[in-house]
């Protein structure tokens, strides 16, 4: 692989570099149609607000709606979208991603569930009905050297789209983020008029909710940990933590309500200080709040009697829990 040149935050000029990107997007898809998958996340936003600065509505912006996102996700992306100018389509998938996780209590066979219902199953099948010949993608640098390090899967998206490239000849991708890494994309994602919720959000996994429910995510489970991940993200949103989540653990315990036994959930809350998620540390987060936070899990979140704060330090710990 050719060396790629990394663009620095610090010495970014920003307005030249959407410039040059929109008029690279635009040349290489001439009259075209162009497709891509909008997650919410920092790096898909710049993207679609890039592509559509080139192509207008040639570009096909879809939020795959896997039923594992926080609360409101899908709706609160197309509206702030909306908001932008840009059209996104949800597309229901929820219970495909559902069907495919069903029965799964290994991490990463269920991890790897979800990827492939994506990739093969529900976006792969709108790549290849869309006639679009190239897809954008939110690839960064930081990818690309995991990748090369073997930490993650190989970026190759033709085949994990189920594509055969020679089969598909003429299909491109379009990697406009590539040069950067996250500093660089949120300042990017910022002059594209992003809003600061939107540019300097809290990582997410791309397995979502399912990488926070120890064994099979079921409906009922994802729900769970999703009303655990709002609240935590009420409380916690001004720590100025790198990242904090809420995890439901597959084990019940005893507790008690109204006078009576109740043989119910226990939620874990993890908040993390890290500089690039390589390592990390659990946030001093003040005793008081999480009293708060503990107050508000069991009289909010259905069946929770148990409360727990995550203090081991990673390694060997991992971020998420699954
Ligand atoms: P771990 O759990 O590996 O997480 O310590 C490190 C950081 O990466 C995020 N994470 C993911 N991000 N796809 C992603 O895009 C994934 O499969 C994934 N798994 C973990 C995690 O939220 C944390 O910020």
């Amino acid at each position: 692989m050719a060396a790629i040149k990394e663009l620095k935050a610090s010495g970014l000029d920003v307005e030249q570099f959407i410039k040059d990107r929109a008029k690279e997007i635009s040349e290489a898809v001439g009259d075209g149609v162009a497709i891509n998958a909008l997650s919410g996340g920092v790096d898909s936003c710049a993207v679609t607000m890039l592509g559509h600065k080139a192509l207008g509505d040639r570009l096909k912006t879809y939020f795959i709606d896997n039923g594992i996102m926080r609360e409101g996700e899908p709706q609160k992306v197309v509206a702030l979208f909306k908001g932008l100018g840009v059209h996104v389509e949800i597309i229901d998938a929820q219970d495909k991603f559902f069907d495919a996780m069903k029965g799964i209590t290994d991490p990463e066979e269920k991890r790897e569930a979800v990827t492939q219902t994506f990739y093969k199953d529900v976006f792969g099948k709108l790549v290849r009905e869309s006639g679009a010949k190239h897809l954008l993608q939110g690839t960064i640098l930081t990818d690309v050297d995991e990748t090369v390090a073997g930490i993650k899967r190989q970026h190759n998206v033709f085949e994990q789209l189920g594509i055969d490239p020679q089969k598909a000849f003429g299909y491109k991708i379009i990697e406009p983020l590539i040069q950067l890494r996250k500093d660089g994309v949120r300042k990017v994602a910022e002059a594209c008029g992003l809003p600061e919720a939107a540019y300097n959000r809290i990582p997410f996994p791309g397995p979502a909710l399912a990488a926070r429910v120890v064994g099979e995510a079921t409906r009922e489970k994802i729900a769970i940990v999703r009303k655990a991940t709002t609240i935590v993200e009420d409380i916690l949103g001004n720590t100025g933590a790198f990242q904090y989540m809420g995890i439901l653990h597959e084990d019940k315990v005893t507790g008690m309500r109204d006078g009576k036994r109740e043989f119910g959930n226990q939620i874990e809350v993890r908040c993390w200080d890290s500089i690039d998620a390589r390592t990390a540390t659990p946030t001093n987060v003040p005793y008081e709040t999480l009293r708060k936070l503990a107050d508000r899990m069991v009289n909010e979140v259905p069946g929770v009697v148990s409360v727990t704060y995550h203090i081991a330090t990673k390694p060997p710990s991992t971020m998420e829990v699954v």
